[in-house]
């Protein structure tokens, strides 16, 4: 069934693909005529470097020689699974994949069908497949939304973590987290027995790093904290309420119950449909620092909810 998608990927053609993710747009990590697609798609900016994804060691060679020890622990632990490493790259790594950057961000996914299209393609440079700034897609028909109903997608319904994968710097010492997700700092920390640090484009203003400089996972709808004053009443907001409440029935609330695992699977969904229901805001219940410690994918879902925040005009 991957053949048709082998075929257009081999001829240089972008095909968007499942990951345990989100979906991600994938073009032959070796083709820049392919990757350059990527860009123009996606409104992408040159300067914000892609995943390179593998489904090997084999590949993985290919890409770099430098894996200190305590990333190979990492890659032991969690590849295949959502854990994206920056290592410093080969030579002959394209400058587009990788920005200009002496680095290469690399992960190898699990979901099987990731697995079979990158094992028999060859390495692929995927972005999540959205376009620049929209909220990653967590369905096909996410994708389809921004790229068209004919743009060819391997298509496997919902994704199952609905969060980007955690990017971990391995090139250099401490490492550095650029991006939290479902391996959490904890999980890390644990493998290769020290701290890890947050990167400076996660703390900084005005960040210098790729990538985190950009608006993101913004959907049209305004999207905040739910304040102490905020009544539920607005017919206009969409609310996103983690503790376990008294529930009312209203189809514009919508209850997680403390499962962060599902508000997480689900939050760019509602992002999304927030927007085909015209509502104007998105409220969400602020997530408390006790949960952040508690709950793996909490600093995942605050880091992408304040990025939607700063992106809300
Ligand atoms: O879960 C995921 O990671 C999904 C699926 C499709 O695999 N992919 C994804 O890719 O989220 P993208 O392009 O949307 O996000 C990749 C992030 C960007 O913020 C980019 O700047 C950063 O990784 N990145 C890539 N290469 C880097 C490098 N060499 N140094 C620093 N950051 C890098
Ligand atoms: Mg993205």
């Amino acid at each position: 069934m991957l053949d048709r998608y082998l075929n257009l990927l081999k001829s240089g053609q972008l095909v968007a693909f499942p990951t345990e993710t989100v979906y991600g747009l994938g073009a032959d990590a070796q083709n820049p005529e392919a990757v350059r697609k990527i860009f123009k798609i996606k409104q992408r900016p040159l300067d914000n470097p892609l995943i390179v994804h593998i489904s090997s060691y084999k590949m993985l060679d290919e890409f770099t020689d430098e894996i200190p020890e305590e990333a190979e622990q990492l890659v032991k632990a969690f590849w295949p699974g959502p854990l994206t490493l920056i290592f410093k790259k080969k030579p002959k790594v394209l400058d587009l994949v990788t920005a200009g950057l002496d680095t290469v961000a690399i992960r190898w996914p699990s979901h099987p069908l990731s697995q079979d299209l990158i094992a028999r393609s060859g390495a692929l440079a995927a972005p999540s497949a959205n376009t620049s700034g929209k909220p990653s897609p967590t369905k096909p028909e996410h994708v389809k939304e921004d790229f068209g109903k004919s743009f060819p997608i391997v298509e496997a319904g919902e994704t199952q973590i609905g969060l980007e994968s955690t990017v971990l710097d391995v090139s250099q010492k401490p490492f550095k987290l650029h991006r939290p997700g479902n391996i959490s700092r904890n999980q890390i920390e644990n493998i290769i027995n020290a701290v890890i640090e947050i990167a400076d484009s996660q703390k900084s203003e005005t960040p210098k790093s790729p990538g985190t400089k950009y608006s993101h996972y913004a959907p049209e709808a305004q999207v905040s904290w739910l304040q102490i004053d905020d009544s539920l009443n607005s017919k206009e907001t969409l609310y996103l309420l983690h503790s376990k409440t008294e529930q009312l029935e209203r189809d514009n609330i919508i209850y997680f119950n403390e499962n962060f695992t599902e508000m997480a699977h689900q939050l760019y969904d509602h992002f999304r449909s927030a927007d085909h229901r015209n509502l104007n805001r998105i409220a969400i219940e602020p997530i408390t620092k006790d949960a952040m410690k508690r709950e793996p994918l909490a600093e995942a879902l605050v880091n992408r909810i304040s990025k939607a925040i700063g992106s809300s005009r």
